[in-house]
């Protein structure tokens, strides 16, 4: 008892800090999870499961000099797609990319996640209120 007296706010303490490192632990690594599906459901069919692109036709997005100087444009180009000739890697591409409109921005979030914490695991991911405040200016 004198030891709990003692010691009990110390352990309390530590036990609360461990429930919410678990916590931002396990909603990061589900938010993660999500965004591997959102990805292989919506993106993977034009841009390869591993993010590869496809010949002339496709971009890749692993390792794509493009997506590390756009970071910012991710959540738009997700939205709305884009349609202007780019370049990526030295190779130019001009397919168009349709918008997928049905996503939230929650969603893009997730995917972005997803895509640079497995392609880009030195850059920042872009936060909630960036990707909300980049989705309500996209021109
Ligand atoms: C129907 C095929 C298709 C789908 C589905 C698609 N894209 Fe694209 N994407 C393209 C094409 C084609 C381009 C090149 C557009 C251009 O040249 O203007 C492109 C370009 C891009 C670019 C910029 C170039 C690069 O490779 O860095 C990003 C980023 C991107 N797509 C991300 C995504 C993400 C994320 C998804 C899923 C949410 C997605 N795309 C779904 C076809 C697709």
């Amino acid at each position: 008892m004198k030891f709990l007296k003692k010691y009990g706010i110390v352990i309390l303490s530590a036990m609360v800090l461990a429930g919410i490192f678990y916590l931002r632990y396990y909603s990061s690594t589900s938010r993660l999870l999500k965004g591997e599906k959102l990805y292989k459901q919506h993106c993977a069919n034009c841009h390869g499961d591993e993010g590869q692109g496809l010949k002339k036709l496709i971009p890749p997005l692993a390792g794509a000099d493009y997506v590390s100087q756009h970071k910012k444009n991710l959540p738009c180009i997700i939205r709305y797609g884009m349609k202007d000739e780019i370049t990526v890697n030295g190779q130019s591409y001009n397919q168009p990319m349709a918008g997928i409109l049905i996503l939230e921005d929650d969603q893009i979030k997730s995917i972005i996640d997803y895509m640079l914490t497995s392609w880009y695991p030195e850059e920042e991911t872009l936060s909630q209120g960036e990707v909300r405040e980049i989705l309500q200016n996209c021109q």
